[in-house]
């Protein structure tokens, strides 16, 4: 062996504490209580349009004030490190439920309130503005026009038709966030600004939101200076609190919530799913794991056995949406929902 080859550099970080980077023994962080929403909402400022994004959003649940309207969430949340913000922590999500949900939402009657993450994935838009489905591939050049590849053509021309009438209809109301508290105070104020709806209004929550955040109070108003000799970051980040629970007790009373949980060890999903259930007490939540979440979801209810929805292979091959499942069966609760709460009133 030559002996002039460097040996490798030591390894810092062992395998044994790799497996002990999280304490999954920690108990849970309980829902927020009332006090745990005047601490995050006063001490962490509104942005600034949320008045004028309401104002849209009253206007719109005034126009739909007989119709059923769905609240999609979509999209993940970024977390700021710096006030002028250089870095954020983000996540993975696209918004590839939420945008293709919300369609199948339009599809079934509903008016929908879509609060994405800024840039990501859009209804209708989302078939041509995905990095692998660049909408230029669908287009060629005749006679010096642009037009669209004949063998688009049907497909595009029933995308185009079914935007066009959520637009004609004024059916779709697209609201962005980017940061965890945009989310946080938007979300809020548009569960109260859909009260009226009462049992109409049903929450689609499944924006991929942050569990961790720097509160207004600590986070330094400028870029983070890197120091000579590769001194360390250390983050030291809040949990955020659950407000699941003030959403569905004080928030939205009446109005039906469909919440997300997303896992990637597929042992924990339905305990976890169950457990979201039992802690926020809501109507449905929607587990789903990373690795299979285009193809398998399972409905999680009160006091019934979980539902697989799953893709049959001939229908993944086809690339029918597994959206195009979940949201009957969720329209099915719904109506259901509406029911009860005639009857009960
Ligand atoms: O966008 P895609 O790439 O298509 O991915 C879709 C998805 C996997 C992101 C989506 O299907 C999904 O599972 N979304 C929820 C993921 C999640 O992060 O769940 P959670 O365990 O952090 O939160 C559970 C529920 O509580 C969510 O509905 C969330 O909106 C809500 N929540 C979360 C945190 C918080 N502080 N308050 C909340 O109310």
């Amino acid at each position: 062996m030559d002996s002039h080859i460097p040996s490798p550099p030591t390894r810092r970080l062992s395998m044994g504490e790799r497996e002990n980077a999280i304490d999954r023994t920690i108990p849970l962080l309980p829902p927020a209580e009332e006090i745990d929403e005047f601490n995050y909402f006063d001490n962490n400022d509104p942005p600034e349009y949320l008045e004028s994004l309401i104002h849209g959003a009253q206007e719109f649940v005034k126009f739909h004030k007989n119709d059923r309207v769905v609240l999609v969430t979509s999209g993940g949340t970024t977390v700021p490190l710096e006030n002028q913000t250089v870095r954020f922590i983000d996540n993975f999500s696209a918004g590839t439920r939420g945008a293709t949900s919300a369609e199948y939402f339009l599809e079934h009657g509903y008016a929908v309130i879509f609060l994405h993450r800024q840039f990501s994935l859009l209804p209708y838009s989302r078939h041509y503005s995905h990095s692998t489905n660049c909408f230029l591939d669908f287009m060629e050049e005749k006679n010096s026009k642009v037009i669209v590849d004949p063998i688009y053509q049907e497909e595009m021309l029933m995308v185009l038709r079914k935007y066009q009438h959520a637009k004609d209809h004024n059916l779709l109301l697209l609201l962005p966030f980017t940061t965890i508290n945009q989310y946080l105070h938007t979300l809020r104020a548009l569960s109260v600004t859909l009260r009226p709806l009462k049992s109409r209004a049903l929450f689609y929550l499944a924006a991929a939101v942050s569990d961790f955040f720097v509160p207004l109070h600590r986070i330094p108003e400028h870029k983070i200076q890197s120091k000579a000799g590769g001194s360390k970051l250390v983050m030291n980040l809040d949990p955020v609190p659950k407000f699941l629970h003030r959403l569905v007790d004080k928030w939205a009373p009446g109005a039906m919530i469909v919440s997300f949980k997303l896992e990637t060890d597929s042992s924990i999903l339905l305990s976890k799913a169950r457990q979201a259930l039992e802690r926020y007490s809501h109507q449905l939540v929607v587990g789903n794991l990373l690795q299979t979440r285009k193809r398998e979801v399972v409905f999680v209810e009160p006091g019934k056995t979980e539902l697989w929805i799953r893709l049959t292979p001939a229908q993944e091959a086809a690339g029918v949406d597994i959206e195009s499942l979940i949201i009957p069966a969720i329209v099915e609760r719904h109506d259901i929902w509406i029911n009860k709460s005639k009857n009960s009133a």
